[in-house]
């Protein structure tokens, strides 16, 4: 068991059955060693697994993005704070500076415009699926629609979204990390183009929008900050938010009274996939912090410089926070839940995958309302990454489309819901 191994040897969190359910090895973590550090495939780093720990430690200024700090203090100068200049990466006033010139480009009002394009791509996607033979969900729709919106978002024309979404797959698929340096720059130098190209040809979409910011007043986006930005924007709005639509999904199929109650009453939805987020969350684990000093959390002292991890899925599942944590039940009341981060780098998407969320599942539940796993769920396959929790495929039997007369959309995924920010 995880709570009776010590230092960094061989630890089960990580490998074999972890994958296909890692909530026991979470749990063990979290009652018996919630501060420890662990061998992972890419390196040592500590992972915080408790509820008020994470939460705390995503305000706590001794934890930073810098990666510096894993030098000698003699060693760091001349290196820069930031490997690619990308906000995730980095402390204020840098991340501060580019935080506050996006926000003026990723309005609420934009993501509100955006609703009823997204459930015109999942129509799209839905009209396509066939009634009774088996489909893999997360390729034809999952993650189908996240890399439509982004293209939406950002602006990229249509006749290139096939290009685009190829190189996107590449990037977030299980193929090793040196076969995605070729399509990574690729993606790079195009985008590149398509800024250049906006700045003659503006549009309303969010690159044109960044760009006006960044010539209306004094401060600016570099040309390389905004390629940073766009490729950021991808990467962490892709197969987090197809992480959430399979999970989701799969959560209500092999739950079917919680099924039955959405189907029931489909105004439900808000609450269920702040639910889905709890329960199995997308983004499992944060990506690394720095400790600027020695840390203490529940009596362990992390030594300064180390590496530290926020377990989210861990803490999401903490009985500290919430009752009954491994229970799946869509009508919880799951604010507070750190699945979208917290503190300055809450996640700048949040609303768009929200809506994303909701809209998907919700038509999708609505329109085919007999919807199958087409395998035992102990055959699914679990992707294995120490950030994300998804599944490699999910087969499906859709099952008939409900006739959708001459209504359209079935209101109740395109409404705002309770509960949305
Ligand atoms: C279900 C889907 C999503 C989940 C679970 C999720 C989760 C997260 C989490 C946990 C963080 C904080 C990381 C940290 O503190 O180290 C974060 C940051 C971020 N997310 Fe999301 N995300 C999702 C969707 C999106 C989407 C759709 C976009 C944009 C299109 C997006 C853009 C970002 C950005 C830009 C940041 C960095 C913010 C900053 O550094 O200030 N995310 N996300």
């Amino acid at each position: 068991m995880a709570s009776t191994t010590t230092g960094t040897e061989k630890h089960p969190l990580f490998e074999g059955d972890f994958w296909t359910d890692p909530h026991p090895a979470y749990t063990a973590l979290r009652t018996g060693e919630p501060v420890r550090e662990l061998a992972l495939p890419d390196g040592k780093a500590w992972l915080l697994t408790r509820y008020a720990d994470v939460r705390a430690a995503f305000t706590d200024p001794r934890l930073s993005k810098d990666w510096r700090y894993t030098l000698p203090a003699d060693q760091r100068e001349g290196q820069s704070a930031a490997p690619i200049p990308m906000m995730v990466l980095m402390d204020p006033p840098d991340h501060t500076r580019l935080r506050k010139l996006v926000g003026r480009s990723f309005t609420v009002r934009r993501m509100e415009e955006l609703r009823p394009r997204v459930a015109e791509i999942a129509q799209g996607l839905l009209d396509r699926l066939p009634a009774d033979a088996p489909v893999d969900l997360m390729r034809d729709y999952a993650f189908a629609i996240p890399v439509e919106v982004i293209c939406e978002l950002l602006g990229v024309p249509s006749q290139d979204r096939d290009r685009f979404s190829a190189w996107s797959t590449v990037l977030v698929d299980d193929s090793p990390q040196e076969e995605k340096f070729g399509p990574l720059g690729e993606l790079h130098d195009y985008l590149g183009e398509l800024i250049e190209r906006k700045r003659t040809e503006p549009d309303d979409a969010l690159l044109s929008s960044l760009l006006a910011v960044s010539e209306a007043d004094g401060d600016r986006l570099s040309h390389d900050e905004l390629v940073a930005m766009a490729v950021m924007l991808l990467i962490a709005g892709h197969e987090t938010t197809a992480n959430l639509i399979g999970n989701g999904v799969l959560a209500l199929l092999t739950h079917p009274e919680q099924r039955a109650r959405l189907q029931a009453d489909p105004s439900l939805i808000g609450g269920a996939v702040e639910e889905f987020l709890r329960f199995e969350s997308p983004v499992s684990n944060t990506p690394v912090r720095f400790t600027t000093t020695d840390v203490e959390y529940s009596g362990v002292t992390i030594p300064a410089g180390s590496p530290v991890m926020f377990g989210l899925a861990a803490a999401n599942r903490d009985p500290e926070w919430t009752p009954d944590p491994g229970t799946l039940d869509i009508t919880r009341d799951a604010s507070g839940g750190v699945f979208f981060g917290h503190g300055i780098h809450f996640c700048l998407g949040a609303q768009l995958a929200r809506t994303e969320g909701r809209v998907a599942i919700g038509m999708l539940f609505e329109q085919r309302p007999d919807l199958a796993l087409a395998v035992d769920p102990s055959e699914l396959v679990y992707r294995e990454s120490t950030l994300v929790r998804g599944l490699s495929a999910l087969p499906v039997i859709p099952g008939p489309a409900v006739d959708r007369g001459l209504a359209g959309y079935p209101s109740s995924a395109r409404r705002s819901s309770p509960g949305e920010s």
